[in-house]
C-alpha cells in the first residue's frame, strides 16, 4: 500500500532466534523471509511439514534472486538459516509436544511471534473440546508462551513477544461464561465475535504478561497488521457480508499486499526503535490504543484465571508457581 512507513536496515545477530507460529504463508511468511534474511536463524512452526518446507525453498530462492539484484542489508547465503517444526494449535497435545522437541533443541529464545490463525470458522470444537478460534488464536498460544518465557527469560536482553491481533478485537464482549459459544446452534454462532473475542483475549494476555514481566529482558506487544490479501479468508468465504467486503476492499485498494502486512510484525519483532517498548498495539507500524476493554484490568486477570484453569491438564506445579510469581 503506497505511503506506508518503511522499515530500517538492520542486521540481526545469527545467534538470535525467531520462533513464528504460522510462517508458512501469508503475513507469517513475509516476516519469516524479511527476518531470516538479515540473519537471525528463523524456526517456523506450523502444522504441515510440506507447506512449511516449500516455504523455505521459496525463501531460499527469492533471497538469492534478492542477492542477485544486489539489494542491501542482506546477510551472507551461509546465515540464511530456516527450520520447521511441527506444531498444531488446535491441539494442546500437539503443543505440548512441540514445546519438548523445542526446549530439547533450542537453549535460547529471543523472539516469540504468535502470528498463526484462522478468522470466522464456523463453530467447531477441538479436540479439547474448546471453541476452535478461541484456542488456535489464544488458549494454543497461551500455553506456548508459558512454557517458553522461563527459557526467554534466560537468554538474552531485548526479548520480544508479538500477538498478531486484529482491529476485530473491537467486535469483542466479555462474557467468560459464554466464551465457548455452547449456548449458540451452529446456525446463529457468531463468528466475527468468536474471532474478535479471541483477537482481545491476545492484547489482555499482553497486559497480564507485562504485569509480571516488569523489570525482566522481555517485552510484549501486540500488532494489528492491517486488511491483508492473505489465504485468511479460507474459512469465510461462505460469509456474504465479509466475502462482499473484502472483495470491495480489494477493488478499491484497501487491502495490503502480504509483505506491508508483515511490516507491522517486523517493526514490533525486530526494530531496534522499540526495544524496551512494552504494551504496545501496534498499526500501520506505530503506536496505537486498544479499546477500552481490552485495558479493563480486572477482565484481564479474570482471563488470565480462566485460561489457566483451561489448562489445568497441561500446567505441571512449576509451571503454575512460575506463572503465579512472574
Ligand atoms: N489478513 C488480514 O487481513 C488480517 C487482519 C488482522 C489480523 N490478521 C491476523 O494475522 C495472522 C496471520 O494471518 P494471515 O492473514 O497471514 O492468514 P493466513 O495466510 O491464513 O495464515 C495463517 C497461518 O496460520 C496457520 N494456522 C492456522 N491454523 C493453525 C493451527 N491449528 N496450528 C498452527 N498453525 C495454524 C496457517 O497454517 P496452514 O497454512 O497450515 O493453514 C498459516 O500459516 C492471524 O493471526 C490473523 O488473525 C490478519
Amino acid at each position: 500500500m503506497g505511503g506506508s512507513p518503511s522499515l530500517p536496515e538492520v542486521a540481526l545477530s545469527t545467534d538470535r532466534v525467531v520462533l513464528i507460529t504460522g510462517g508458512n504463508t501469508g503475513i507469517g511468511y513475509e516476516t519469516a523471509k524479511w527476518i531470516a534474511m538479515r540473519g537471525a536463524r528463523v524456526i517456523i512452526a506450523c502444522r504441515s511439514e510440506e507447506r512449511a518446507k516449500s516455504a523455505i525453498e521459496r525463501i531460499q530462492r527469492e533471497f538469492k534472486e534478492e542477492k542477485s539484484k544486489g539489494a542491501v542489508g542482506l546477510c551472507s547465503s551461509e546465515n540464511l538459516t530456516l527450520e520447521f517444526m511441527a506444531l498444531d494449535l488446535s491441539s494442546l497435545k500437539s503443543v505440548e509436544s512441540f514445546i519438548s522437541t523445542f526446549k530439547a533443541k533450542e537453549p535460547k529464545l529471543h523472539v516469540l511471534l504468535c502470528n498463526a490463525g484462522i478468522a470466522l470458522h464456523p463453530q467447531e470444537y477441538t479436540e479439547d473440546g474448546f471453541e476452535i478460534m478461541f484456542q488456535v488464536n489464544y488458549l494454543g498460544h497461551f500455553l506456548l508462551v508459558s512454557k517458553l518465557l522461563p527459557l526467554m527469560l534466560s537468554s538474552d536482553e531485548d526479548c520480544r513477544l508479538v500477538f498478531v491481533s486484529s482491529v476485530a478485537h473491537r467486535t469483542a464482549s466479555f462474557d467468560l461464561d459464554k466464551a465457548q459459544g455452547k449456548h449458540h446452534t451452529k446456525e446463529n454462532f457468531k463468528r466475527l465475535l468468536y474471532y474478535g473475542n479471541s483477537k482481545i483475549f491476545q492484547i489482555m494476555q499482553m497486559y497480564c504478561l507485562n504485569r509480571r514481566l516488569k523489570n525482566t529482558n522481555v517485552a510484549v506487544n501486540s500488532i494489528h497488521p492491517g486488511v491483508v490479501n492473505t489465504e485468511l479468508d479460507r474459512n469465510f468465504l461462505d460469509v456474504n457480508y465479509a466475502r462482499v467486503l473484502l472483495r470491495l476492499s480489494k477493488i478499491i485498494h484497501v487491502t495490503k499486499t502480504p509483505f506491508e502486512g508483515a511490516k507491522t510484525l517486523i517493526t514490533a519483532a525486530v526494530n531496534p526503535q522499540f526495544k524496551d517498548t512494552r504494551d504496545a498495539y501496534f498499526v500501520n507500524m506505530k503506536l496505537r490504543q486498544p479499546n477500552r476493554l481490552a485495558r479493563n484490568q480486572q477482565k484481564q486477570e479474570a482471563l488470565w484465571k480462566y485460561s489457566i484453569d483451561c489448562l489445568k491438564d497441561f500446567l505441571k506445579e512449576e509451571d503454575l508457581e512460575f506463572l503465579g510469581k512472574v
